[in-house]
């Protein structure tokens, strides 16, 4: 093992560089025009499967953007780890915003600036580089790997289930690990044992044919805006409160021992509102911060489109208003009913004087583990070697629509050790990962695959 890590010690520098490459490709999977950058990623990311020393690697296709494959299956006896990450990034807007081009990765700070530097280019790239350096001194890895790159996880990951599906012997494997997430804190590694899900929705209201004259036209026809404004303010109460008839039917409670594991967590609520600059932190009465985000459901207005929003005044009723609206889902939330009664409620409360169009957009379960299983254990001990302290469990608000996926269809757990930072920017201006944080992952990702070798599966 010592070999390995030494290994990794001496190449630092190289992998920083080689990062950098791998961020240079602007694969934007929600931006058409991208495609053929998302696929040239998709096909940088299998010549360095092959460079590493991966075998059997290729790009399978889907309707979408093709999954990446490579495997090495020399290990027999031992455990098999099923790696999943994904090489597509967030769009860049508002890019006047970023201090450094987002595709040219930047160091400042100790830190490596540009999009998809956390999410999730740089934490794949730490496997990646774990794989090589047991590859390079070795000649072998501790376990067999089976790796699957996507490339639509930033849009919804909506042929990633079929492809799971369509695969399910080639993808046996006992274990899923993951590094898609951040830690709780700078110098608090972490364990994530449960993600929140996702239900995202457009809303249309079309008033009149055209934009109208305010004075001439105002008081005879409604106000798509303002129709728009008041459903929305209907979606809560003040207490942050859904008001969608079932939302919470089926929200699994949170229980007083996990309450109590939170409370003791190193969290600085002050701290925290203040590096957000926010004014007031807000949300659902009667549960802390960490409870709302980790543990509880929401519903936000991703964005809200209407009239003129131009310098100076304009006097006019718009014929149109638009917004996009999401709700995290938690534990044992399920997408598809959650969408049948969002529906429902904005078709009731959607007033006769505008027209509706109601859009399902893409969607995601949400996932909670038990943490209490050898895989987990051994990725403990790998962090607390390689960050030198012993990792915090956390849930985390985010969502990874596929980890439900694999435990249902592949019957597996998956282990999820992120090193991302809450700092990290991820999917805002300025995103960025921590090289200190980067090099530690590297280690604790070869500690990691050792340490799993030593537990015991059915072959
Ligand atoms: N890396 C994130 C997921 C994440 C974020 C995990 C924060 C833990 C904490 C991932 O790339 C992501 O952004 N997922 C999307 C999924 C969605 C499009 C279905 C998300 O959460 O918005
Ligand atoms: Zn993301």
């Amino acid at each position: 093992m010592d070999n390995v890590i030494d290994f990794i010690n001496v190449h630092r520098d190289r992998y920083l560089e080689e990062l950098k490459a791998l961020l240079a490709i602007p694969s934007i999977s929600a931006l058409p025009e991208h495609a053929p950058d998302v696929r040239r990623c998709a096909e940088w990311c299998a010549d360095e499967m092959r460079r590493v020393g991966l075998q059997n690697v290729r790009l399978v296709e889907t309707p979408g953007n093709p999954v990446v494959y490579g495997d090495w299956l020399g290990a027999p006896g031992a455990p098999t780890m099923l790696f999943y990450g994904h090489y597509d990034v967030q769009p860049v807007d508002p890019v006047e915003l970023w201090d450094s081009p987002p595709f040219e990765a930047t160091v400042r700070d100790g830190e490596l600036y540009a999009r998809g530097a956390a999410d999730d280019k740089g934490q794949v790239f730490m496997h990646l580089k774990a794989i090589e350096a047991f590859m390079k001194q070795n000649g072998r890895l501790p376990v067999n790997v089976k790796m699957i790159l996507e490339g639509e996880e930033e849009v919804g990951s909506n042929n990633l289930d079929d492809f799971v599906r369509g695969h399910r012997q080639e993808l046996k494997a006992d274990v899923v690990v993951i590094s898609d997430s951040p830690m709780f804190d700078r110098g608090v590694p972490s364990i994530c044992y449960g993600l929140r899900g996702l239900a995202y929705f457009q809303i249309d209201l079309r008033g009149t044919k055209t934009d109208l004259h305010s004075g001439s036209f105002g008081g005879a026809v409604a106000n798509p805006a303002y129709v728009l404004a008041t459903m929305i303010a209907q979606m809560k109460d003040k207490g942050g409160r859904i008001r969608i008839p079932g939302f919470y039917d089926d929200v699994r409670e949170l229980s007083d021992a996990e309450r109590a594991e939170f409370r003791k967590l190193p969290f600085n609520e002050t701290r925290y509102r203040k590096e957000l600059g926010a004014p007031k932190l807000f949300g659902e009465r009667g549960y802390t911060t960490l409870e709302r985000v980790w543990g509880r459901p929401t519903l936000e207005v991703n964005g809200l489109l209407s009239g003129f929003t131009g310098d100076g005044a304009k006097t006019v009723i718009p014929a149109v208003a638009m917004a996009k609206i999401s709700m995290r889902l938690v534990p044992d939330q399920h997408p598809d009913k959650i969408a049948q009664q969002f529906e429902a409620y904005v078709r009731r409360i959607a007033p006769k004087s505008v027209e509706l169009t109601f859009t399902r957009m893409h969607g995601g379960k949400p996932w909670m583990t038990s943490f209490d299983n050898p895989f987990v254990r051994a990725a403990g001990r790998a962090i607390a070697k390689g960050f030198g302290k012993e990792p915090v469990f956390t849930r985390e608000g985010g969502s990874i629509p596929v980890v439900s996926t694999f435990q249902e269809e592949l019957g597996i757990p998956s282990v999820l050790f992120g090193v991302g930072l809450p700092d990290e920017n991820a999917h805002a201006p300025n995103e960025k990962i921590d090289l200190g944080n980067f090099h530690n992952g590297i280690v604790a990702s070869a500690i990691f695959y050792q340490e799993l070798a030593g537990v015991a599966v059915h072959a």
